[in-house]
């Protein structure tokens, strides 16, 4: 199988026009104009593009190859046997990429396109540093710097993750930090926040005029991830099995969305299902209404379904499921019933993880593990209603690098 050659993107299959972002009114200066600066050039292009089909330069697919792509489509056979299900089970491996996730496809493009707009240098923020992992070895790669402002608890508790990224050259700044004017007026004032760090990378972009990186939520961050749908599509004719239902997490939704997409692009029949943490509850408590995208409010307002960019999620260990929103394409299908939503709590999703680790080898990331508690009630519902399913999911990252979080979950063995 090839590695695709155009990305997919949703925008003209949607069942209605998307509502656009806009200003909040309030402000003096275009948020919708912050982006124009920020963003590179080509990447703003996409995000507002209406083509159902965007063709990958080859330096891109190359480096798509170069790190593993196409990632593989794996049979849980030893899954099924131990649930003892008649369903097949196959899920998409992106932990196989050298960061341990899907987070990748998207850095590359976007260091890409900051290169060929002649900037030597990116910024981003990170939680607990899958994005920020991504975006360090995407710069290094095309050939410029990197500095990640990272939530200063996870900067103290993951050092792992810090280091993966100063491995591949990037700078990386716990935030708060004194290196931005907004750090400095909340320097001291505890272990920091992603709305804290994004603030601050948004600063120091417009500062020094480097490019900002953006790891979800927006449309061509999705669309960049549709490589794994475009991929899965092709894995699954190649072994003549077609999908009744396709399973993805979602944080703001742009694994889940780059998996299934291309699925509902193409009328698949099959049923899609959006997993969430039971934590941040936002299929079931969320409201579908504009929002800021992020905690500091920096960004132009977008109809999201959201739980208030004010909201606080508990300190549940899988980080990148604690956004407080769904990407707007994602929102407006789950509205649309096109997509199904439920919701697990930790506990649920961190026992499906063992069973997966157990019988598969694999550790799932924390966010995956949520799609692999889905995956096995599916498989069990099939068995009840006497039917057999062929499930798949996406297995969005490895857990490898947050050992750490599953100790504190199961205990010191
Ligand atoms: C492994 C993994 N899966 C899923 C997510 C959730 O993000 P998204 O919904 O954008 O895919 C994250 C975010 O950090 C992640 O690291």
């Amino acid at each position: 199988m090839e590695v695709p050659s155009r990305w997919y993107n949703i925008i003209p299959d949607l069942p209605l026009p998307l509502p656009p972002p806009v200003d909040p009114p309030d402000r003096d200066s275009s948020s919708i104009e912050l982006l124009n600066q920020i963003l590179p050039v080509e990447v703003i292009r996409q995000q507002f593009s209406a083509d159902r089909w965007i063709d990958i330069p080859d330096e891109i697919k190359e480096l798509y190859k170069n790190f593993g792509r196409p990632t593989p489509l794996l049979r849980a056979r030893r899954l099924e046997e131990k649930i003892n299900t008649k369903s097949k089970i196959f899920f998409k491996y992106e932990g196989a990429l050298p960061t341990g996730s899907h987070k990748l496809n998207a850095a590359i493009p976007q260091a890409y396109y900051a290169k060929k707009d002649g900037i030597e240098s990116v910024i981003t923020e990170t939680g607990a540093g899958q994005w920020g992992a991504a975006v360090s070895l995407a710069a290094r790669t095309v050939g410029i710097k990197s500095t990640v402002f990272m939530v200063r608890s996870s900067y103290d508790q993951k050092q792992q993750r810090r280091y993966l990224m100063e491995m591949y050259g990037a700078r990386v700044i716990p935030s708060p930090s004194t290196t931005t004017a907004f750090g400095r007026s909340v320097h001291g004032s505890g272990s920091g926040s992603l709305g804290i760090a994004m603030s601050e990378a948004i600063e120091y972009a417009l500062k020094t005029g480097a490019k900002y990186l953006v790891g979800s939520v927006l449309e061509v961050v999705l669309m960049y991830q549709s490589i794994i749908g475009l991929e899965v599509i092709g894995q699954l004719n190649e072994i003549g099995e077609e999908p009744d239902v396709l399973i993805g997490c979602v944080g703001g939704g742009s694994n889940f969305a780059g998996f299934t997409y291309p699925f509902i692009g193409s009328n698949a029949k099959g049923r899609f299902i959006a997993v969430g943490p039971a934590e941040v509850p936002k299929f079931s408590s969320g409201k579908y209404r504009y929002d800021f995208p992020d905690t500091a409010e920096i960004l132009p307002l977008i109809k999201m379904i959201t739980l208030g960019a004010d909201f606080e999620p508990p300190p549940i260990y899988s980080g990148g499921l604690r956004y407080h929103g769904v990407a707007p394409t994602l929102s407006m299908l789950i509205q649309q019933e096109k997509v199904s939503s439920r919701e697990y709590g930790e506990k649920i999703s961190a026992e499906a993880a063992k069973m997966f680790a157990e019988t598969q080898g694999i550790v799932p990331a924390l966010e995956s593990s949520h799609a692999v508690a889905a995956a096995i009630d599916e498989a069990k519902a099939a068995d009840m209603r006497g039917t057999s399913s062929v499930i798949v999911f996406n297995m969005s990252g490895h857990g490898l690098l947050e050992l750490d979080n599953y100790m504190k979950i199961y205990g010191d063995r």
